[in-house]
C-alpha cells in the first residue's frame, strides 16, 4: 500500500460543508483585498499564539521580510540565525542586504544552539532570528537571555501552537513570523502568512509596510510592499483554525505511536528518533536520523512511502552563500543531520494501516 506524505484533500473531506459555504461567500461579496474575513482571522491568530496583535500577510516568506524591514534591517547590519532550515528564513536577511551569521543546530532538536548565538553576537548584529523546527520551539528562555537588547524575531513557520515555558511560538520575541502554506498544519489553498507581535507601534509599522507603507491612499511614510493575504485565505484558514488543535492532538498521537514502535521493533538502533523536549510540540514534521539514508530514501520511495529530507543541504553550503567563505567544520551537527535526516508522513490524517506500512518498510529495509 502506497502512503502519502500529506494528503490536503482528506484533511479538508469533514468540513468541506463549511468551507466550500464560506469561499462562495467570500466569492459572492466581491471584497477580495482587505475587509472582516482578514480583521477576523488576525483577532483568531492573536488570541491563538497569545500576543495582543497579528497581521496578515502573503507567505511565511515576506511575514520574515517585512519584520526584518520593520526594524530597518540593511546593509552593513548582521543577522544571527541557524544554519539549517528552510531556504527563506536566511533568503530574507540577505534580500535586504544584511549578512546571515549562522549558527549550528542543537543535536536533540536540530535547533538553533543557544551558546552559538552567544558567541556570534558582534556590534553589528541588529536581530537574532531563531526557527522553531518541525514543531518544537527553539530553546527560547536561553535565546531571550542570551539576545539581551537585541531584537529577536522568530521564524514559526512549522509551529504555530508549539509552546515552550508556558507560552506560544510567536510570543517570545518582538515579532513572531508563521506560514499557511499549503503543507503546514495550518494551511491555506495557496500562500498565506502572518505576523504576531505585542508591540502596538511595530503592529501599526507592520500594517503599512503589507500595503506599499501607505496611509491614507497614495501617501507613503516609507517603502514597503505588496504583502497582503488574501480574504480567501483567510476565509478558509479561519475555518481550518477551530479544528487545529484536534489535528494536533492526532499528529502528537501518531508521534508517540511511532516512537513506540520503532522501539518495540528494534529500529532504534539504527535510526534516531526525534526528542520531544518540555513543552508542546506540534509535530509539522517527524524527522529522524537513519543510517544509509540515502539508500533507505531510494527503498521507501520504491515501496511508495512518502517521505523528503528536511534539508539536505545547510545554508553554510548553499552556492549563494558562497561569498559568506563558511567552512563546514564549523557546523558538524549539521553537517551531519543534513546526511541522516528523513521526515515520514506524520499528518493528521494518516490511518493506523498508513503508520503501519511506514514502519514495516522500515523493518525491511534494516533487515538487509
Ligand atoms: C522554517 C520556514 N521558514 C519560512 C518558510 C516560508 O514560508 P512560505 O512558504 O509561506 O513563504 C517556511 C515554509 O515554507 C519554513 O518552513
Amino acid at each position: 500500500m502506497a502512503v502519502q506524505m500529506l494528503n490536503i484533500p482528506r484533511q479538508h473531506a469533514a468540513l468541506a460543508t463549511a468551507l466550500e459555504d464560506e469561499l462562495l461567500a467570500v466569492f459572492r461579496s466581491g471584497m477580495y483585498i482587505g475587509g472582516d474575513k482578514i480583521a477576523a482571522f488576525e483577532r483568531n491568530v492573536a488570541a491563538y499564539c497569545g500576543c495582543r496583535f497579528a497581521v496578515g500577510v502573503s507567505s511565511g516568506t515576506d511575514a520574515l521580510l517585512a519584520a526584518l524591514m520593520a526594524l530597518d534591517i540593511g546593509a552593513g547590519d548582521e543577522v544571527i540565525t541557524t544554519v539549517y532550515s528552510f531556504f527563506a528564513t536566511a533568503g530574507v536577511i540577505a534580500r535586504l542586504g544584511a549578512t546571515p551569521v549562522f549558527c549550528d543546530i542543537d543535536a536533540d532538536t536540530f535547533n538553533i544552539n543557544p551558546a552559538e548565538i552567544a558567541a556570534k553576537i558582534t556590534p553589528k548584529t541588529r536581530a537574532i532570528l531563531p526557527v522553531h523546527l518541525y514543531g518544537q520551539c527553539a530553546a527560547m528562555t536561553e535565546i531571550m537571555r542570551v539576545a539581551g537588547a537585541i531584537p529577536v524575531v522568530e521564524d514559526c513557520a512549522q509551529a504555530i501552537g508549539a509552546e515552550v515555558a508556558g507560552k506560544r511560538a510567536g510570543s517570545f520575541g518582538v515579532a513572531g513570523c508563521f506560514s499557511f502554506f499549503p503543507s503546514k498544519n495550518l494551511g491555506g489553498i495557496g500562500d498565506g502568512g502572518m505576523l504576531t507581535t505585542n508591540d502596538e507601534a511595530l503592529a501599526h509599522r507592520l500594517r503599512l509596510l503589507r500595503n506599499h507603507g501607505m496611509e491614507p491612499k497614495y501617501h507613503h511614510h516609507f517603502v514597503g510592499g505588496n504583502f497582503r493575504l488574501d480574504a480567501v485565505q483567510a476565509a478558509v484558514l479561519n475555518i481550518k483554525l477551530t479544528a487545529l488543535d484536534q489535528w494536533t492532538a492526532a499528529r502528537q498521537s501518531n508521534a508517540a505511536w511511532y516512537r513506540a514502535e520503532f522501539a518495540r521493533r528494534g529500529l532504534d538502533k539504527f535510526v534516531k528518533l526525534p526528542v520531544a523536549k518540555a513543552g508542546r510540540h506540534i509535530y509539522n514534521q517527524f524527522t529522524l536520523r537513519c543510517e544509509r539514508r540515502d539508500e533507505l530514501v531510494q527503498f521507501l520511495q520504491g515501496r511508495g512511502i512518502g517521505c523528503d529530507m528536511y534539508y539536505p543541504v545547510p545554508f553554510s553550503r548553499q552556492e549563494c552563500f558562497r561569498y559568506l567563505n563558511c567552512r563546514a567544520e564549523d557546523y558538524p551537527v549539521a553537517e551531519a543531520v543534513s546526511r541522516e535526516c528523513v521526515s515520514i508522513p506524520i499528518y493528521d490524517q494518516l490511518t493506523a494501516a498508513e503508520r503501519g506500512e511506514v514502519v514495516a518498510a522500515f523493518a525491511e529495509f534494516y533487515s538487509n
